[in-house]
């Protein structure tokens, strides 16, 4: 029996940092290019060459080496669905996930009829390397690595991706997921054309602010690209979304801004943490996992009450008594360390 995902409740009436979605919103120029779409671009299908060749100039791919898709988890679920997919007289065809990992992985092989290896953490949320090369078996058909991973914020190190990718069984992939690359500032990209075994998927939910718009983009070799460009719906990104990105790559000033807001953010949520005796983690992304022990949930349902939203992913194995935070505008995360201080306070 396949857990059911558990779509996120829709709360749109308070402070969001339960999504890591940008909480300042997207570019004026994004506004202004929607704004400026003619009906006959609404009516007609989309077409994809121009955002795809400004995204392959934003990642510094070849054009033919890039799709677009429909937000990153397309490209995940069609990962799955092109790699993952049970077929009969073979075992199960198996992901491995080192965990805590971003839930959709685990859910998207499932749903497809293979097996999530899911690989325990290290305490302190290193990579755990050994374990991975260990669960690797001839059924072996994806290894995720997400990086910096959701939801610790912890770095993968490009040596562990070169190591795997030697590693794998042949027709196997590592699917590097870098959803908050813009934030670590590392990337895979550059390495890919040396290693045709893996793909990088990417989006533009985050720090480009446009997760309402779905649009994102999975890059590699052609030939390993192939059979998951093959599931994906042909016109499965929308006009929107399409002259939205061209948009927003034409204002990387924006995404300045908001990186530069996100790392302050960052910070003043440490010290609050230090001065309030909650553990966290050092993030490389737009989130922080913070360790609020027995208080956790009552500090996520003190902090709801409150109009602030954050992720409560404290009774799940290896994350227990962990929040997830998102640090994005510093005037949001200013009012957030303002409810931890008061919920915690009037607990004591
Ligand atoms: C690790 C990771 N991958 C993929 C996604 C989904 O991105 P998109 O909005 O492009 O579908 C998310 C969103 O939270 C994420 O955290």
């Amino acid at each position: 029996m396949i857990e059911k995902y558990q779509k996120p409740a829709e709360l749109y009436d308070g402070l969001r940092l339960h999504q890591n979605e940008n909480t300042g919103g997207c570019s004026p120029k994004v506004l202004a290019a929607l704004a400026a779409l003619k009906p006959d671009q609404v009516g007609f299908y989309p077409p994809y060459e121009a955002a795809t060749q400004a995204c392959a100039r934003y990642l510094h791919v070849d054009p033919d080496r890039l799709s677009l898709l429909n937000g990153l988890d397309e490209g995940i679920m069609a990962t799955a669905v092109s790699y993952l997919r049970a077929r009969a007289g073979v075992g199960a065809p198996e992901a491995i996930i080192p965990e805590p990992a971003f839930e959709i992985l685990a859910f998207d092989t499932e749903i497809v009829g293979g097996r999530p290896v899911r690989i325990e953490p290290n305490p302190d949320y290193s990579f755990p390397l050994q374990r991975v090369l260990d669960a690797i078996t001839s059924n072996t058909r994806v290894v995720f690595i997400t990086t910096p991973n959701n939801p610790t914020g912890v770095v993968t190190p490009p040596d562990a991706i070169r190591t795997i990718a030697a590693r794998v069984p042949a027709g196997a992939i590592v699917f590097v997921d870098e959803a908050y690359a813009e934030f670590s500032g590392t990337s895979f990209i550059p390495e890919l054309e040396r290693y045709p075994n893996v793909v990088v998927g990417r989006t533009f939910s985050k720090a480009f602010g446009l997760a309402g718009l779905r649009i994102g983009a999975i890059t590699g070799h052609p030939d390993t690209l192939e059979p998951i460009r093959l599931v994906v719906p042909i016109y499965s990104v929308n006009i929107a979304a399409v002259v939205a990105v061209q948009a927003a790559l034409d204002d990387l000033e924006f995404l300045e801004r908001y990186k530069a807001q996100v790392e302050q953010s960052r910070e003043l949520l440490y010290a609050a943490c230090d001065r309030l005796g909650l553990r966290y983690w050092k993030s490389a992304a737009n989130f922080v996992l913070v360790d609020a022990g027995a208080r956790a949930s009552a500090l996520a349902a003190g902090a709801a009450a409150r109009g602030i939203y954050l992720r409560d992913r404290s009774k799940e194995p290896g994350l227990e008594g962990c929040l997830r935070v998102g640090t994005g505008m510093v005037a949001h995360t200013q009012r957030c360390i303002e409810v931890f201080e008061e919920v915690l306070c009037a607990a004591e």
